[in-house]
């Protein structure tokens, strides 16, 4: 496999990948697909070539002549799909581009693969990034996600996620085309659009803002360094058993509390402000349908493949914190994006709309 198309490569885990597979794969060459939504941008791919090795497309995955043509035009032998809609709180404001970009899209996605590869697909695959949230919520004492919990998914965005993994399976099974898939845990780290927890609660803090916390503050994620999560990807992509899926994840259990107090913790340390950032911690009316708690089971992925994170908790929260404290002009360039300041806005002072 050389000639890979990544599709979402200007958002967040998208361009970690890309520049994580450029760096690992010397001879591979990438097509980076991506629509630039309020969550893709090219201050992410800054510095990257814009060459043979890496070439930017700007388009909609749900285009089928255009994915046809790109699978075609550059002799694509294997696609990661990334491109989604991927934000929880704004599928429970809007559900309707979730379900055109995650199922509409992925559907398209397919059949352009199984159009272009016309039944030859030795040496092809279609690898699926999907997330731990179609599994649905655990109680305290349920064991964790494994590859055969049925699907339950709770949110518009995770339904949308649950009906693209049931749409890739079907083509392995129906047409025999060569996926993979993987579900992912929350992953963390650097180019986060700061509408998830962990940046939005670094840059709040950072301007002094209340940092929301949702409910009791007692949900439970389970935490992925982004670059384990890229590792996890090329390890399935390249080694992976076709029409299999993989769990990844953290192996962390922190409450959402925890988690932002480590942060101002880190921040009291590199941005000292007086008083501890702690102060800013805001309890908010809770999001509807808000699962409790996810964690996975990752056996599969460490015996089959011997994947292991190589970051904690501690030191990727770390790295994260001191990642967007060094770089202001991403942050500044990312708050005057497309509908940044409009989402903050609605997010904060309408909190009303989450009411069933
Ligand atoms: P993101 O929102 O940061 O990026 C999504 C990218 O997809 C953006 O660059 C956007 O412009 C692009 N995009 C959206 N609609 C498109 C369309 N119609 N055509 C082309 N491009 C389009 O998302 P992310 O957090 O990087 O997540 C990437 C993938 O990983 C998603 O499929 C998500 O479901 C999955 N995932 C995310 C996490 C997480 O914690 N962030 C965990 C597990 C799985
Ligand atoms: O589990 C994987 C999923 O993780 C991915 O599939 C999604 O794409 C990704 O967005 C993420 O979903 P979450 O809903 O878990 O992520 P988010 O960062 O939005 O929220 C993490 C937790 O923090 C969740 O319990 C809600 C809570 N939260 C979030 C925000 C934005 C707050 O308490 N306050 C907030 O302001």
């Amino acid at each position: 496999m050389k000639n890979v198309l990544i599709t979402g490569g200007a958002g967040f885990i998208g361009s970690n990948f890309v520049r994580y597979l450029l760096a690992a794969e010397p001879e591979v060459r990438l097509v980076n697909l991506d629509a630039l939504t309020y969550a893709g941008s090219l201050e992410n791919l800054r510095g990257l070539p814009d060459d043979s090795r890496h070439t930017f497309v700007r388009g909609d995955i749900c285009d089928a002549a255009l994915v046809e043509r790109l699978l075609r035009e550059h002799e694509i032998d294997a696609i990661v799909h990334f491109a989604a809609e991927s934000h929880v709180d704004r599928s429970i404001l809007g559900p309707a581009p979730f379900v055109q970009t995650n199922v509409v899209g992925t559907f398209t996605l397919l059949e352009a693969a199984r159009q272009a590869w016309g039944g030859k697909f030795e040496g092809r695959r279609f690898h699926h990034v999907s997330t731990d949230e179609v599994f649905g919520s655990l109680g305290p004492d349920d064991p964790p996600f494994c590859e055969t919990t049925p699907y339950d998914p709770r949110s518009p965005y995770s339904a949308s996620k649950a009906a693209s993994d049931h749409l890739v399976r079907a083509y392995f099974h129906t047409y025999g085309l060569p996926v993979t898939l993987t579900n992912c845990s929350n992953n963390y780290g650097p180019y986060q659009f700061p509408e998830k927890l962990i940046p939005l609660m670094i840059l709040n803090a950072l301007e002094g803002k209340p940092l929301p916390v949702y409910g009791d503050g007692r949900q439970i994620r389970d935490w992925l360094y982004v670059e384990d999560h890229c590792e996890a990807i090329r390890l399935v992509l390249r080694r992976g058993r076709v029409g299999e899926t993989y769990n990844i994840g953290g192996g962390n259990q922190p409450y959402n509390l925890d988690i932002v107090r480590q942060i101002c913790a880190l921040l009291d340390e590199f941005h000292p402000a007086g008083a501890s950032h702690a102060r800013l911690i805001t309890h908010v009316p809770d999001r509807p349908g808000h699962d409790r708690r996810y964690a996975m089971d990752t056996r599969k992925i460490q015996d089959e493949l011997g994947w292991r994170p190589r970051h904690n908790l501690t030191s990727g929260l770390r790295a994260t914190v001191e990642w967007y404290l060094g770089h202001p002009e991403w942050v500044q360039a990312i708050r005057q994006q497309n509908d940044y300041q409009t989402w903050l806005q609605k997010n904060y002072s309408k909190r009303e709309d989450f009411a069933p």
